[in-house]
């Protein structure tokens, strides 16, 4: 019971591969904590501190060690992440990788149009991440100011670099 209440209000971050919910790690994290960190990441500078409290009880945190594969491309993805601290190395291609560091985002493609992980991202150092599960991810779209806007800017600033890549 505890675990589903826990899977439930994202405080244990959980693997769905072959129908198994698989739990990574739980990291005890209270919500003050939460509150602090989430009070640190530009994405949700324009929230007010009830804001920030709804945010806290619908995000977990967890820690992975460097090497850790945190999405697998054409999985499917039920998790929006934040970067806290460290790295990470979006494999875009064989050929094309980018370096996500603390503050970026990454996840959305998946939860906003219901398709498989886009790439395969991987920690480069231990990181700290927030995660939003999906069935929290739309109220989040609704609730946070500017969300939805710096998303925008996220994947027109992709879709550039794609374009640049392929045409030179
Ligand atoms: P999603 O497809 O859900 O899972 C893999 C994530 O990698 C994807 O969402 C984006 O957040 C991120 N991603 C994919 N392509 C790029 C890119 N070209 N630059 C930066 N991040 C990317």
């Amino acid at each position: 019971m505890e675990l589903i209440s826990r899977m439930m209000d994202g405080s244990i971050f959980f693997r769905q591969g072959g129908g198994d919910l698989e739990p990574v790690t739980g990291s005890g994290i209270n919500q003050d904590d939460k509150m602090e960190l989430l009070d640190k990441v530009p994405l949700f500078k324009g929230c007010t501190r009830r804001q920030l409290r709804a945010l806290a009880r619908i995000t977990g945190v967890f820690d992975a060690p460097a090497g850790k594969v945190l999405t697998r491309a054409g999985e499917p993805g039920n998790e929006f992440f934040l970067i806290i601290d460290g790295s990470a190395r979006v494999d875009v291609s064989p050929r094309k990788q980018v370096r996500l560091r603390a503050g970026d985002f990454f996840g959305e493609m998946s939860l906003l149009d219901g398709e498989p992980r886009s790439a395969t991202v991987v920690a480069e150092t231990p990181v700290r991440l927030l995660f939003i599960g999906r069935r929290h991810f739309q109220s989040l779209l609704d609730d946070v100011p500017g969300l939805s806007q710096s998303l925008l800017v996220a994947l027109s600033r992709r879709v550039r670099h794609a374009e640049k890549a392929l045409h030179g």
